[in-house]
């Protein structure tokens, strides 16, 4: 059985995509080595382009499948993904359509199979009301699958951290607004802010035990926890 795991946030580049590739080519290669998937559902196709464009640099055995699946497919092809793998990830575009119900959101049809949420959020102007009425929906979802065998686990992240900024005071106030509004836990280590975390492909593992450079310390740290969280160890 996978865990399913989605990075959703209303809000647009807040970094879905690049934690989704750099949590999938790290758990994909040593040490981990776990079998991964990656479902592209979102209609930029922002992986399967990556992929397709590191299919012409890399002459190895690529570390996992990335599929360009709409929903339906996705669907159909649901259980057979869960059981052939140790993780699944779906990458799905964030935005709401204000004009439906819960039930009819293209995310809501992701969700429902999603064991976890991953919610990245970004210091800076717009970013609390978007994230707030995700979640709004997302603890929705939550709610209608709380007495399921898998229910969902949402959790935030702050992504993007920059150490020395004078708008950390503030991140940490709507950090804690949002805990207090929807009381989701939020992870203890943020992700920064490094041109390394833009530049991931579809390949590369950025997890090295000996890390010495300030961007591959706080994504080992980063993503300790995260494993932890979705496995326990
Ligand atoms: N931790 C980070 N450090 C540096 N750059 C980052 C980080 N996270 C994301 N970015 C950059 O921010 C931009 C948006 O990220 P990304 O495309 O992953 O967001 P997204 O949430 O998937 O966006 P969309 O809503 O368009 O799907 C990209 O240019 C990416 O390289
Ligand atoms: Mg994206």
């Amino acid at each position: 059985m996978s865990r399913i795991i989605c990075f959703g946030n209303a809000k647009g580049g807040c970094g879905k995509t690049t934690s989704t590739c750099l949590v999938s080519n790290a758990l994909s290669q040593e040490p981990f080595n776990f079998d991964v998937t990656v479902v592209d559902s979102d209609n930029q196709k922002s992986i399967v382009k990556a992929r397709n464009f590191d299919l012409e640099d890399f002459s190895g055995v690529l570390p996992y499948d990335v599929l360009n699946y709409n929903i339906p497919t996705l669907q159909a092809k649901i259980k057979t993904l869960d059981k052939k793998n140790d993780f699944l990830f779906i990458d799905v575009a964030g935005k709401l359509d204000i004009d439906m119900d819960v039930e009819q959101q293209e995310i809501s049809k992701v969700l429902a199979y999603a064991d976890f949420l991953f919610v990245p959020f970004l210091a800076g102007s717009f970013n609390l009301d978007a994230t707030l009425d995700y979640l709004k929906f997302a603890l929705e979802v939550q709610e209608q699958r709380a007495n399921s065998p898998r229910p969902l686990q949402i959790l935030g992240f702050v992504n993007r951290f920059r150490i020395r900024s004078k708008m950390n005071r503030h991140l940490m106030r709507e950090v804690d607004e949002i805990r207090r509004m929807t009381k989701i836990p939020f992870m203890k280590n943020n992700l920064n802010d490094y041109a390394l975390f833009a530049e991931t492909d579809t390949v590369t593992s950025f997890f090295k035990e000996d890390a010495s450079g300030n961007d591959q310390i706080n994504f080992v740290i980063w993503l300790k926890e995260f494993i932890k969280i979705t496995t326990g160890k």
